[in-house]
């Protein structure tokens, strides 16, 4: 080695200790990274075909619209006719399949809170109360028709 290079052996490991890095790295990655990732894009391939494996949860409005034409006609032109059925109901994919026929009914101490709570963040546009206030220990459904929720 010339003379001038002997105090430069630190530099030397410390790029040995970063290609030794670079080497674990470039392992690491090939043995973690799936085979199918970046085949779509920033995304593994493989993922889509387990998330349409999933069983169904949510049957859709439409589907519930086919049999429950009473449900439909009650809330006709009131402000909830678009809010979803199972925005309340929760998920129904099994009783819409007719799997499950007796689905329960919502729990009325907490199906309207998510939506009419009072809540700073919340825009003025979505009716709002302040629970306490408003109904005290009562329940919604006492008042409101969750169907055609506008006392008349
Ligand atoms: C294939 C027809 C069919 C579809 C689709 C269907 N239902 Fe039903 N549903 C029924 C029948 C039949 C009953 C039992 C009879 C009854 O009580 O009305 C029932 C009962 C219910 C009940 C319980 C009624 C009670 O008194 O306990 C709820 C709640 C309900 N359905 C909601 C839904 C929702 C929400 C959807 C959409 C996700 C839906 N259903 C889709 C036919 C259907
Ligand atoms: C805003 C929340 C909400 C939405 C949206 C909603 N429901 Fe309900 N539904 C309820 C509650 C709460 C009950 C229970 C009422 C009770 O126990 O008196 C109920 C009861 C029912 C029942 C039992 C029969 C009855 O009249 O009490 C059926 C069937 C039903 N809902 C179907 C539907 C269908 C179909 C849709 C969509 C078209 C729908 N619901 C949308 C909250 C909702
Ligand atoms: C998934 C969200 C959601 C849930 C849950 C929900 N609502 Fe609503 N509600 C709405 C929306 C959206 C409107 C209409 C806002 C608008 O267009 O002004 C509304 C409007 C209302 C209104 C005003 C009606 C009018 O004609 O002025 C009342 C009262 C009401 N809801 C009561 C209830 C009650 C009682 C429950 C529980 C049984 C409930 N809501 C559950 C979303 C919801
Ligand atoms: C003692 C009866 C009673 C009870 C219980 C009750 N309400 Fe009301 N609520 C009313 C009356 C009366 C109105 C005014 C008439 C209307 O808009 O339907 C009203 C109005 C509303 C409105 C419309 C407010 C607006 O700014 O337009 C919402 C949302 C509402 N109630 C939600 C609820 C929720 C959520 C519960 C349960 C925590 C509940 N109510 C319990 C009687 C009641």
């Amino acid at each position: 080695m010339p003379r001038g290079f002997r105090n430069y052996a630190h530099v030397f490991r410390m790029a040995g200790l970063f290609g030794i890095g670079i080497a674990i790295f470039l392992v690491a990655r090939w043995i973690l990274v799936p085979a199918d990732f970046g085949r779509y894009g920033f995304y593994r391939a493989g993922a889509l075909k387990e998330i349409v494996a999933q069983p169904m949860a949510y049957a859709g409005h439409e589907s519930c619209a086919e049999c429950h034409t009473d449900i439909i006609d009650q809330r006709k032109g009131t402000k909830h006719e678009h809010v979803n059925c199972e925005a309340c109901h929760g998920p129904l994919a099994t009783h819409a399949s007719g799997d499950v026929m007796k689905p329960g009914k919502p729990d009325p101490k907490t199906v309207c809170l998510p939506c009419h709570a009072r809540m700073d963040g919340r825009p003025k546009s979505q009716p709002q109360v302040d629970v306490k206030e408003h109904a005290g220990d009562a329940l919604c459904t006492d008042c409101h028709k969750p169907h055609s929720p506008k006392i008349q």
